[in-house]
Formats: structure tokens, C-alpha cells, sequence
């Protein structure tokens, strides 16, 4: 097979007629299509049940985007065995014919780019750059994982010795049960997806509760390029309810989750105990939450510094693992970035997705309530700068917010809102500033603005935190260029799109045969 150099997928340009007009034309066909009712999908099979779940458009409450199925524990039992069956098989599939199922799915995901967009506006309320980033990101996984897997599947170096012939490879798992979150639904899911199947292993997909759709396209577009009926399951169901079974499973080898901190600590809890009739120790994948933060130094370029706070903190109204929730900003320009912050935060629109409004909604009720309490909370912590409130429209709709003076070990500094809430603290010396920023228990991104060779080096050490950026924001890993993931209580460090992401779904088989 011959395979072109890895490069990343072009964002698209919205102010060019052409891609508007593909857009808007995307969002009116995909418009047409909302309603519909999506199945479980095991062996093949697609299974409709009694009970069903509505996923709605957040922006537009009154918008259904579609109906799916909803698997209880015996269908979550039939997905498990059915891929611990199908295992026997796929495992022994060549991996070069493994990585052609991901490159013609990336092939047709891009040829449909803006109706994956268009899905992505309606089902979690992103904005068209948003959306865009999203299905970039899910092609760059399925061209990297691609070629990581022939890449892996090359003869491994080991040190000659004579008299024998010493071979190692990267043999699968086995199931894998894969639960990803709704706000990169796309992206995030299809790469924890692909990486598990790439690497020969068989997988139970449960989609996020917020976001069931845009998983079932994505199915519906692997079994488009012939994926094998049973080499991945689609069990939509209530986390609480299907989720500890699948994780529990005696028959489940690992699990690949990304999401919060306490669903991930839960499952590592679960995971450890070994279930009867249990034949290993089950592997997990953990990317969790993140409170992270842009530290500006004295020597920063204010401007720039306060343009990337702002894109760090509000993009996807702050819905992102890796959002710049916290401004640590040294008292010499604190004034001059934090006034900036402010006339930047008040002047973005806020509106509904498919207009492209910058900020949309937030993704369901539980979200919007929580962030507005913490809205409260913040403003008995700091001064309240900018938003503050609910903002108008049919949907989760919340003013982008500053919270500026806000104490170091103030609740809004330590805890993770997931929503367009900002804090801004004051920084007595830059050391000061990465003390705060290190003040947390996550430590996923952090991003520095500083023209101190000294100061870049100092952070370079002592930020403790996964990616870690240099005068630019701290959100926007691309894959294979910053592969991404936390330390601490943002997870496993699994490096998402990086080289060491397939070793995490295989195991090294050594053999040596005596010549
Ligand atoms: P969440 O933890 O509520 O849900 C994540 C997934 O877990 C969903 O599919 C959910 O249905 C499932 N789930 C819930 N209870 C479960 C249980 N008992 N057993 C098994 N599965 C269960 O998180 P979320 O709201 O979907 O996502 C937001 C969180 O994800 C934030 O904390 C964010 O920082 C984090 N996140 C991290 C990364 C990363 O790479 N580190 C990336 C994106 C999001
Ligand atoms: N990978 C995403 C980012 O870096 C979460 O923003």
C-alpha cells in the first residue's frame, strides 16, 4: 500500500463565498434529517427498543435532532460477547487491511465535511469554525492512527544476536469498551474508536448522552466502508445504568474513556476488581477534566496575550477539556490585559450556531444550571467584570463572563466549570504566576505569554501540566503535531495523536527462534 506523508486537514475559511454557500446548504439539507430514529447496532444487527432517548438541538430546545435507542444490560451483555467472538477474528486480520477501513472513512468524512459540521451545530451547538475544528480533528485521527498502525506493523528494532532470529510485535487486546464525551463528539470519539479497532481490537461503543447522533453517523459510516458486522458495537444507554456493567464485564480487556474526573475515577475504582471469571488485569484509558490557564508575564505582548485569554476561555463557550479558565496575570500589566479581556468578552455576539454566532449555547439543563450557580459563587469571590448572567435566546444561553481579582485558592480557581467563566488573578512575580497556575489538582494546559528567554525556560520546568504552549492559546491541539493529554487528575497522559497512543491498545509478543 502506498501511503503520502501525514498532514493535517485544512481548517475551512468561512469567509469565502463558496464554503458559506457549501454550509448553509449543508445546514438546510441536514435540517431535513433531523428526527429521525437511530438503532443500537451489534453484530450488524440494528436493534430498536421500547425505550429511547431524545437527543435535542441545545441552541433551539424545541428542535429534535434525533431519537436513539436505549440498550439495558442484556443488550449490553450481547454487544460484550458479540465482540469478545468477533475478536478471534479481526485479530488476525492483516493491520494494513485494519488501516484501509480508516482511510476511506476519512476519504468520505471528507468529501462530507460540512454535513458533519451542519450535525455538529444542530446536535451540540458549535459555532461553523467550531465545528469545522471538530471534523479536522476526526480525519487527522484516522489518517494518523492509520498510519501509525503500518508504522507499528513494521519490523520492531531489537539488538541482533547471533544464532537467533527475535521478532516483536504489537498483538490486540481485545474488547475494548469505548466511552467518550459530547464535546468533541465527533472528533474525540472517532479517534478513541479507531485507535482501539486500527490496533485489532474489537470494540462496544457507548456514545455520550448529549450527543448519540452524531456516534451513530459515524457507525453508519463505518459500516459504509465495510467495517465487519461485530468489530464495532453501538450500545447508546444511560451511563449509570449500562455504563458500570460494560466496565465491570469479565469479557471487557479495556476501557478507553474520556471525560469527567469523577466518572473517571469511578471507573478506575471499578476496573481494579477483578470480576469472576477474569483472566487479566483490564487496561484503562483515562483523559479527564482540566482547569486550565494563560499566565502572563510583565514582558508579554498585551494584546496578543488578551486576544488568546479570550479564545482560550469562551471557544465552545469554554466547553473544552483544554479552555484557559483561569487568567494568572503579573501586576505590572494586569490592569492593561484584563481591560482588553474585558472590551473583547463584551464584544462577542451571543446567538444561535447555525448563524455562526461565536458563542452558542451550553450543552444541556444540568450544565447551564451548574454554570450559573458558579457564576454565583464567583461573584462573592472576586469582581464580576463582564456577563454575569443568562443571556436571551430558546436554549442554555449564558453571557461570556469575567470574574476578575479572584483569590488564588477561590473555589472558581480550583474547580472545573466547563462553561464561559473566566478568573482573573493577580500574579506578585512571574514564579508567583506558575505557583498559582500549578495550584490545582488537574493538569492537562497551560499556555505562557512572556518575551523572557528566562522566564519561557522557568515555565518549561515547572508547569506541571500535559501540552504546554508559548505565547499562543491553550486550546487547538492538532494531531501529530501536539499530541494531547493531562497529568494529575486530568487522566492517564495517553497522548492522543501522538506515537505512543496505539501502544496503549496492544501488547508486545516477543519471539525468538533458535537458528
Ligand atoms: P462525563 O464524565 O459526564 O461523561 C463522559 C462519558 O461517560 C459519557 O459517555 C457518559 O455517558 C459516560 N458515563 C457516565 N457515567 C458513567 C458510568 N458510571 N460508567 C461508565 N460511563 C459513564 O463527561 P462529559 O460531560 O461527557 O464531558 C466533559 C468532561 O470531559 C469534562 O470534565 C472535560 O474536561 C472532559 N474532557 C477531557 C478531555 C481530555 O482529553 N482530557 C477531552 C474532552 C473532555
Ligand atoms: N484537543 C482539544 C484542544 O486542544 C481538546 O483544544
Amino acid at each position: 500500500m502506498t501511503v503520502t506523508q501525514y498532514r493535517n486537514e485544512p481548517f475551512t475559511d468561512f469567509t469565502v463565498e463558496a464554503n458559506k454557500t457549501a454550509m448553509l446548504q449543508a445546514l438546510e439539507k441536514v435540517k431535513q434529517e433531523l428526527g429521525q430514529s437511530y438503532p443500537l447496532i451489534i453484530n450488524g444487527e440494528k436493534i430498536t427498543t421500547d425505550r429511547k432517548s431524545t437527543s435535542i438541538n441545545p441552541g433551539m430546545v424545541d428542535q429534535v435532532v434525533g431519537v436513539v435507542a436505549q440498550a439495558d444490560r442484556e443488550l449490553a451483555d450481547k454487544a460484550i460477547m458479540t465482540a469478545y467472538t468477533k475478536f478471534n477474528e479481526w485479530r488476525l486480520v492483516d493491520p494494513a487491511v485494519r488501516a484501509g477501513y480508516l482511510f476511506k472513512a476519512s476519504a468520505i468524512m471528507r468529501r462530507q465535511k460540512f454535513e458533519y459540521c451542519a450535525w455538529l451545530v444542530y446536535e451540540v451547538g458549535k459555532n461553523w469554525a467550531e465545528a469545522d475544528a471538530d471534523v479536522a480533528e476526526a480525519i487527522d485521527f484516522l489518517e494518523f492512527y492509520a498510519r501509525e498502525m503500518l508504522r507499528l506493523n513494521e519490523p520492531q528494532p531489537l539488538v541482533p544476536y547471533e544464532g537467533e532470529d527475535n521478532r516483536l510485535t504489537y498483538i490486540p487486546l481485545g474488547v475494548g469498551v469505548v466511552i467518550p464525551p459530547w464535546n468533541f463528539p465527533l472528533a474525540i470519539m472517532a479517534g478513541m474508536t479507531t485507535a482501539a479497532i486500527v490496533s485489532g481490537n474489537t470494540v462496544v461503543l457507548k456514545p455520550a448522552s448529549t450527543s448519540p447522533i452524531i456516534a451513530a453517523k459515524f457507525v453508519q459510516l463505518m459500516e459504509e466502508v465495510g467495517l465487519p458486522a461485530g468489530v464495532l458495537n453501538f450500545l447508546p444507554g444511560s451511563g449509570s445504568e449500562i455504563g458500570d456493567y460494560i466496565v465491570d464485564h469479565p469479557k471487557t480487556r479495556f476501557v478507553s474513556f474520556t471525560g469527567s474526573r469523577d466518572v473517571g475515577l469511578r471507573i478506575n475504582e471499578r476496573i481494579a476488581k477483578t470480576a469472576e471469571g477474569q483472566i487479566w488485569i483490564k487496561r484503562l484509558v483515562a483523559e479527564m477534566g482540566g482547569k486550565d490557564a494563560v499566565v502572563v508575564d510583565a514582558s508579554a505582548n498585551v494584546e496578543e496575550a488578551a486576544t488568546a485569554i479570550v479564545a482560550s476561555a469562551f471557544g465552545f463557550q469554554g466547553q473544552k477539556c483544554s479552555a484557559g479558565s483561569r487568567a494568572i496575570i503579573h501586576r505590572d500589566v494586569y490592569d492593561e490585559v484584563l481591560q482588553r479581556v474585558v472590551l473583547k468578552t463584551n464584544a462577542l455576539r451571543v446567538g444561535l450556531p447555525e448563524n455562526n454566532d461565536p458563542i452558542g449555547p451550553v450543552i444541556d439543563d444540568k450544565a447551564y444550571n451548574k454554570i450559573l450557580e458558579y457564576i454565583e459563587i464567583g461573584k462573592s469571590e472576586g469582581v464580576l467584570v463582564a456577563g454575569g448572567d443568562k443571556a436571551a435566546g430558546n436554549g442554555y444561553y449564558i453571557q461570556p463572563t469575567v470574574i476578575a481579582d479572584v483569590a488564588e485558592n477561590a473555589r472558581i480557581m480550583l474547580e472545573e466549570i466547563f462553561g464561559p467563566v473566566l478568573a482573573v488573578c493577580k500574579a506578585d512575580s512571574f514564579e508567583h504566576a506558575i505557583d498559582i497556575f500549578n495550584n490545582t489538582e488537574y493538569g492537562l494546559t497551560g499556555a505562557v505569554f512572556s518575551s523572557d528567554r528566562e522566564h519561557l525556560e522557568y515555565a518549561r520546568q515547572h508547569m506541571h501540566c500535559g501540552n504546554l504552549y508559548f505565547n499562543r492559546k491553550c486550546t487547538g491541539a492538532l494531531v501529530g503535531v501536539h499530541p494531547f493529554g493531562g497529568f494529575n487528575m486530568s487522566g492517564t497522559d495517553s497522548k492522543a495523536g501522538g506515537r505512543d497512543y496505539l501502544l496503549l491498545f496492544t501488547q508486545a509478543k516477543l519471539v525468538s527462534e533458535k537458528l
